[in-house]
């Protein structure tokens, strides 16, 4: 199984930014505890970041006949990204939505996710751990079907 994570805007400076909403460790330490997670569960995962709404459109069009299913953190695209959200509805692969804050208790432009409709579901709040739940979470679903 291969599972690709996708993380948006300005992600790369987790660790430094707002700690206090998004936690200490780098984008790297949080790479490096779902390879961990997924080699117990013998699954092949890519981390791919960018800062560019198009590079991440390329990089879903890129996943079909690749990966089995995506794990994404579209950031702040998650609130405006038609392009992310048909994207995904495009290539048909099982997507799971994740956030590292509870995007639903904060600002109101937050608790809207224009990708949340074409993901099975979303995961939100648990810090670098909703990663973790959503390997788990994309892992069982594609066992199912
Ligand atoms: C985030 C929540 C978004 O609202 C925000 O723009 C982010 C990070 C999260 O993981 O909590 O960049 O997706």
């Amino acid at each position: 199984m291969k599972i690709l994570f996708l993380n948006g805007p300005n992600l790369n400076l987790l660790g430094t930014r707002e700690p206090d909403k998004y936690g200490n460790q780098t984008l790297k330490d949080i790479e490096n505890f779902i390879k961990d997670e997924a080699s117990k569960l013998n699954i092949e995962i890519e981390f791919y970041q960018s800062n560019i709404e198009g590079e991440l459109v390329n990089k879903i069009q890129e996943a079909k006949d690749t990966y089995d299913g995506i794990v994404m953190n579209p950031a702040a695209y998650t609130h405006t990204s038609v392009a992310i959200r048909d994207a995904i509805l495009a290539v048909c692969i099982p997507t799971v939505e994740i956030h590292l804050s509870n995007i639903h208790t904060r600002e109101e432009f937050r608790k809207i996710s224009l990708t949340a409709p074409a993901c099975i579901g979303q995961i939100t709040g648990f810090g670098a751990n909703s990663y973790k739940l959503g390997l788990i979470a994309i892992a069982d679903y594609l066992k199912s079907i």
